[in-house]
């Protein structure tokens, strides 16, 4: 083992290191329930219902009732891109796909009423 050779392992950590603090993308195939639980669940619930305390605090809707379920996929999206009164916009910390991943969990979500 040449010294050269650790130095270039480590500089490949180093870069490792930056990539993951520069607060790298989720991963573009992130799947919708987990996005959903680290993105979401604050403000709507878990079950989407917006029944815990900070829900009814911020007057979350209830992503599970016909009148959001009734939205198109398209009114869904365009709403978690570019939020809705107290409802932040996701432009810029998700993805066009992962949006549509988190859409697709609603549903998920809207079915198990
Ligand atoms: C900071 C709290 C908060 C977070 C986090 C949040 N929401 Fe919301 N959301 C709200 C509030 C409040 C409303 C109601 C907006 C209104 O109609 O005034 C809302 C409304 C919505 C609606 C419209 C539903 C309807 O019936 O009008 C959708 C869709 C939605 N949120 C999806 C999401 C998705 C997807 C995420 C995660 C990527 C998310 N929200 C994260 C607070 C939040």
């Amino acid at each position: 083992m040449n010294h050269s050779l650790l130095r270039r392992g480590s500089a490949v950590l180093i870069m490792l290191a930056l990539a993951l603090l520069a607060g790298a993308p989720v991963r573009a195939d992130g799947d919708g329930a987990a996005l959903y639980k680290s993105k979401c669940a604050v403000c709507h619930g878990a079950d989407g219902k917006a029944a815990t305390l900070a829900a009814k605090a911020m007057g979350s809707s209830d992503l599970t009732s016909p009148a959001a379920q009734k939205m198109t996929d398209a009114q869904l999206i365009e709403i978690t891109t570019k939020g809705k009164n107290k409802m932040p916009g996701y432009e810029k910390s998700l993805s066009a796909a992962q949006i549509k991943e988190v859409v697709a969990y609603i549903r998920e979500l809207g079915k198990k009423k």
